[in-house]
């Protein structure tokens, strides 16, 4: 049956992978971001959806502005199936120079606004008795990596955010669950990442590769799909090219043995 996702960040990067999935699946994508630049290339790049694509400005630091959105988005008929917390931010800075504004910042934006989000459009799916969300956690929340000691923070709390409401929000019929990227190429990737840090990065992934935005899609459709993980909550799938699981890597270089 069709569905209805609600994407944050969902004109730029991971969410407009998700977007675009879901739009080829023949769901309905509701794609929201506080850039409107953002959403009005989005519109006009993937005008072929017609009405199945639908783009909202919202700041998901604004509590009042997302409950005003989704129950808005519910009354107009848009019944929420799934959410996927996309939006985000990042900052390469290591922690002497982490002014706690900026760590408060990045998790209000990280952690905060993802749970706004999730408890809004939970509570409407409380009352159908079912609903799947995905957080967009990061590999920074699962290891420590410098440079990373907000941003690294907030992903781990995402982490933990979506245990609790996974064992909240079971008895309603809403699964929730994390995706841990590893590197992406993305616009904030493109923004953040020197070549010191890509060459870093390389070391690290098994795959000795970055992934695709559309990598993190397939991910978060399989835990939209309630057919395909309906008993799937509270879990993190890592799509990180083996980057969390490795342990000493040099040996395994081709022409090492
Ligand atoms: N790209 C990577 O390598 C990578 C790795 C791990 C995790 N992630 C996570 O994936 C998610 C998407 O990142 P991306 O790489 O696609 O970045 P991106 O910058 O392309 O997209 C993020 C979007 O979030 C929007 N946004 C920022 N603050 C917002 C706010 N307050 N309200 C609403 N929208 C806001 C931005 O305008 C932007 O369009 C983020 O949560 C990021 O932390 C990315």
């Amino acid at each position: 049956m069709a569905k209805t996702i609600l994407i944050t960040g969902g004109p730029s990067g991971i969410g407009r992978a998700v977007t675009e999935a879901v739009l080829a699946e023949g769901w309905t994508a509701i794609a929201v971001d506080v850039s409107q630049a953002t959403l009005d290339r989005c519109r006009e790049e993937l005008s072929a959806a017609g009405d199945r694509l639908v783009v909202r400005p919202l700041n998901v630091t604004d509590d009042a502005a997302v409950t005003a959105l989704v129950d808005a988005l519910e009354a107009e008929g848009h019944a929420l199936d799934g959410v996927v917390n996309s939006a985000g931010i990042a900052k390469e800075i290591d922690a002497f120079n982490t002014s706690t504004d900026l760590f408060r910042t990045i998790l209000d934006v990280n952690v905060v606004g993802g749970f706004a989000v999730a408890r809004a459009a939970a509570r409407h799916m409380m009352a159908r008795k079912a609903g799947a969300i995905v957080n967009i956690a990061s590999v920074s929340g699962m290891v420590g990596s410098s440079g990373r000691v907000a941003y690294g923070a907030s992903k781990g709390a995402v982490l933990t955010m979506t245990r609790v409401l996974a064992i909240e929000w079971a008895k309603y019929g809403i699964r929730v669950n994390t995706i841990s990227p590893g590197p992406i190429e993305t616009p904030m990737v493109a923004a953040m990442h020197t070549p010191e840090s890509r060459a870093a990065y390389n070391e690290r992934v098994p795959m000795e590769r970055y992934g695709t935005p559309a990598e993190i899609a397939a991910a978060a459709m399989f835990l939209l799909d309630g057919a395909k993980s309906g008993y799937i909550t509270g879990q993190n799938i890592p799509v990180d090219g083996g980057m969390t699981i490795a342990g000493v890597l040099h040996g395994n270089k081709p022409g090492a043995h």
